[in-house]
């Protein structure tokens, strides 16, 4: 049985172990969210750089097989330094979301909704430029409120008013030539239903192909069989743990027990 750490900034990254529950149901799962210190798109990139390689650290010293970064604007800062750290396969988000762009767009113009701290790296069109192909372009739209407003529920807090205008506002920002929109932050396949309200073309979340590079990187893990195990998944969180308890058990595991406290 593989054992595979996730992490993201907080609830976000439920959305692609989602999709990795799907792929390898057999496997045993530790989730970080680091919701203390959430979000992670304000912030400057040394910080988060700092704060995933905490969350490395731990998940590297609980033995798990693979990371995988379920949290783009974490990929962006710092996907290459977690992988010269340790010595085991390191997934990001952005290069599968984009891949899964490149299939779908048809006129091949791209955009990219991500937090402020991502669109400030250039974290899209930084890989977008070293694998598409000639005549694609690409353009970011950061938006700040949308990872705050999951994080924060506000759609349950305070009724669908406010996050439909709020949506419907970046969306307007998108220009009309583009025919797909990429979910560049893990917590936006959360509001997909509003987003596609407001963008009615190609939504592309990474967490599918996300799912498909795990697969690819754990048969190269050889001696390990997929076919067995108890899966079993461990959510672990730095901050509110009734929050992401009530999330989690709405969202993804109806059967989930606990959510521990652990800050790093
Ligand atoms: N879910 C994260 C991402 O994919 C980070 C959101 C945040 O904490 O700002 O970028």
């Amino acid at each position: 049985m593989y054992k595979i750490g996730i992490f993201d900034s907080g609830v976000g990254g439920l959305t692609v172990l989602k999709e990795i529950k799907k792929a390898t149901p057999t496997s045993s799962i530790i989730y970080y969210g680091d919701n203390g210190n959430a979000p992670y798109g304000d912030k400057q990139e040394e910080v988060i750089r700092t704060l995933c390689l905490k969350i490395g650290k731990f998940l590297y010293e609980k033995q798990v097989d693979v990371i995988v970064i379920a949290c783009n604007t974490a990929t962006a800062a710092a996907l290459k330094t977690l992988r010269a750290t340790f010595p085991i396969p390191i997934i990001g988000v952005i290069e599968p979301g984009v891949r899964a762009a490149l299939e779908v767009s048809e006129n091949k113009n791209i955009g990219v909704i991500l937090t402020p701290a991502s669109a400030k790296m250039n974290a899209y069109k930084k890989v977008f430029d070293k694998i598409a192909p000639e005549g694609y372009t690409i353009m970011e739209r950061g938006c700040k409120l949308i990872c705050p407003m999951v994080e924060g529920n506000w759609e349950v807090e305070y009724g669908t008013y406010m996050t439909d205008e709020l949506i419907k506002l970046y969306l307007e920002g998108i220009p009309s030539n583009v025919d797909t929109l990429v979910l560049g932050c893990t917590h936006y396949p959360i509001m997909q239903d509003t987003i596609s309200k407001y963008f009615t073309k190609n939504i592309v979340n990474p967490a599918n192909e996300t799912a498909n590079e795990l697969m690819k990187q754990l048969a190269q893990i050889k001696e390990k069989d997929l076919s067995t195990g108890e899966p079993t998944t461990e959510y672990i969180v730095s901050g509110n743990t009734e929050k992401f308890f009530d999330f989690a058990k709405n969202f993804i595991d109806k059967d989930i027990k606990e959510v521990k406290k652990i800050n790093l």
